[in-house]
């Protein structure tokens, strides 16, 4: 992420902790020195397959709201990993600052209001049962997102409760974690209305992910993820912003949003649909290098699933 990017998420992070009541955010001594230092100059970072547009640099730099994320060296900022992120490594993602464990699950309960009471599409709060506000640990490096919930989700008010939630949960689980484990959410977090039908769902409208997208990137500014798998090409859409992507071309390749790291994968649904082994394994085949990026241990029979029928 370029400079500019990189200080606008931090001033919409800081921004939105202050509207949720958030007074004050610790630093640690490194980064309130280089807060505090003379302006320097810069040059703009190279560009990366990040959608977060770039803009002119200003002329005061601190560097580390540039730099890779690190592990907290004095006082201050927590960056634990969970007792719960078993074998993940990685502490938060992409800022440079981080509320302490109760401070980050004030702010989420504050959000968790807000999305719960968003009234922003007029039809879908007409139509829907629950808000799927997202589940699990939101002090988790790793996040799943899909696009919106479908009626069993609605019903429930939990993302990927109905049979390509139940897929999931089993790739969750052969990574050797539970869904307590990860955070899991949607783009969307209505689930799309489908006037007049009975069953079925539909994709969601670009429009209505440009409305629940700042939802979605509020969480993941608050959980800071080391690594988010994107589930299926609408995901890809949403999360980026991008009109229509080709899942196939970009599943498997690293990507990345406001600094986090980004493994677009086919959407658990698709999976169950073709029933093909191929699409199983390319499937785990990405769910290992997210296993490899978080440097989780895989072992031997890991690595072999879905290479025979
Ligand atoms: N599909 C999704 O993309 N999300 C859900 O929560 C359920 C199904």
């Amino acid at each position: 992420m370029d400079f500019a990017a990189a200080l606008d998420v931090a001033i919409d992070h800081l921004e939105s902790l202050k509207r949720q009541g958030c007074k004050t955010v610790m630093v640690d001594r490194v980064l309130l020195s280089e807060l505090l230092a003379p302006p320097v100059s810069h040059s703009p970072a190279p560009s990366t397959p990040s959608s977060v547009p770039s803009g002119t640099p200003p002329a005061r730099v601190p560097t580390s709201l540039t730099s890779t994320p690190r592990a907290s060296s004095g006082t201050g900022v927590v960056t634990e990993v969970s007792a719960s992120n078993k074998n993940m490594k990685g502490g938060p993602g992409s800022a440079s600052f981080a509320l302490d464990r109760e401070g980050k699950e004030k702010a989420m309960a504050v959000l968790r209001e807000k999305i719960l009471a968003c009234v922003q599409c007029p039809h879908l709060v007409a139509s829907r049962k629950n808000v799927v506000f997202g589940v699990g640990s939101i002090h988790s490096p790793l996040m799943f997102v899909g696009e919106a919930p479908g009626a069993d989700e609605d019903v429930q008010g939990e993302p990927f409760v109905g049979a390509a939630g139940q897929l999931l949960t089993k790739m969750i689980s052969a990574m050797g974690l539970t869904r307590q484990d990860v955070f899991i959410a949607n783009v969307l977090k209505c689930r799309p209305d489908t006037p007049g039908q009975t069953s079925g769902n539909r994709k969601p409208r670009p429009e209505e992910m440009r409305t629940c997208l700042p939802h979605l990137r509020e969480q993941i500014r608050l959980i800071q993820p080391r690594v988010i798998v994107a589930l299926g090409a609408t995901a890809v859409e949403g999360l980026f912003g991008r009109a229509s992507v080709q899942i196939t071309k970009l599943r498997g390749q690293w990507t990345q949003l406001e600094g986090v790291d980004v493994m677009p994968t086919y959407h658990p649904s698709y999976v169950l649909r073709t029933q093909s082994l191929p699409i199983k394994r390319e499937v785990w085949e990405d769910l290992l290098q997210v296993m490899q990026r978080l440097e989780m241990p895989i072992s031997a029979k890991q690595a072999a699933y879905f290479t025979k029928a």
